[in-house]
């Protein structure tokens, strides 16, 4: 595996490649790897000649600065864990790399943002499109696969790439879930065995959620309600930051329930705060990012 620490260097490097007729597949991660990264990087293998992962943990899209001290960083196991999946390309920028002193431009989705985790972390955003636009810039790659457990990033990544006129796919990748339910995210390693244990009830809810549309419940509140309360009896650990049921692709609450939409919540453990969804289709049954590959 190459490792490139210079976003110049390794555009090159990359270009080259692309010259000569390799389909470059990317997957930009914030490292702590664990299964579900992985599971993307397989996809993008399977489809790729020269499969690029980047490992940079964006100082501007944390709202919290204490949530980025935290944020866990396990670089010496990652490289491994790469290796072992036959990556070629590790790209590992600096924070003074990716933005050097004098650096001025940013990137805004409006509206999708307005909602969710987006009025839940000012800013977040408006840090996860500039470094996915630059990371795409420097890498160039044919497709980027990105993983549906966040859920609101992937749709404004591909209203970006759009509205941009970029010249990539963006990939989508279902949500990968621990043997019990909870969806897989490097932040589960900071919860305590007790929140640990208590988190397995976002999944619960989500399913309950779901149930309740599949009987033919349109109402989002009674939803809602419902939800809150299973979450306030088993998870009196979590501060709930929101439960909502927006509209796709356009991410807006909805007053009644129709079409595809996503089901989407979080919540706040003592150590970690967690965010999980479902993207429904109640009419046909489905639960769209359970189910794809
Ligand atoms: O989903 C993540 O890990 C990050 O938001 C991303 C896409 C790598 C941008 O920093």
């Amino acid at each position: 595996m190459l490792v490139f620490e210079s976003p110049k260097e390794v555009q090159l490097f990359l270009k080259q490649l692309r010259g000569e007729g390799k389909v470059i597949g990317f997957v930009p991660t914030m490292g702590a790897l664990h299964e579900g990264h992985l599971r993307l990087i397989r996809k993008a293998r399977k489809e790729s000649d020269v499969t690029v992962v980047s490992i940079f943990v964006n100082p501007i899209q944390f709202d919290d600065p204490g949530d980025f001290q935290r944020y866990p960083r396990t670089l010496h196991e990652d490289r491994y864990k790469l290796e072992m999946e036959g990556v070629q390309v590790l790209f590992l920028p600096s924070p003074e790399g990716m933005y050097p002193p004098g650096y001025s431009t940013f990137v805004e989705v409006e509206n999708l943002d307005r909602y969710m985790e987006g009025a839940h972390r000012p800013g977040h955003f408006r840090g996860v499109a500039t470094v996915v636009l630059k990371l795409f810039n420097i890498v160039k790659p044919h497709f980027a696969v990105f993983g549906l457990k966040d859920a609101q990033q992937y749709y404004i990544v591909k209203r970006m790439v759009e509205d941009l006129n970029l010249d990539l796919e963006i990939v989508p990748h279902e949500t990968v879930r621990e043997p019990d339910g909870l969806a897989m995210s490097s932040r589960n390693r900071l919860l305590s065995p007790e929140s640990r244990k208590q988190a397995t009830a976002l999944y619960r809810a989500l399913k309950l959620g779901k149930e309740m549309m599949f009987s033919g419940e349109r109402d989002p509140k009674r939803i809602k309600a419902e939800m809150e309360k299973l979450l306030r009896t088993e998870a009196p650990l979590g501060k709930i930051d929101y439960i909502e049921i927006a509209s796709l692709p356009d991410l807006q609450p909805v007053e009644r329930v129709e079409g595809k939409v996503l089901l989407a919540l979080a919540v706040r453990f003592p150590e970690a705060r967690l965010i999980d969804n479902f993207i429904l289709i109640p009419e046909d049954g489905l639960v769209w990012n359970e189910r794809i590959d």
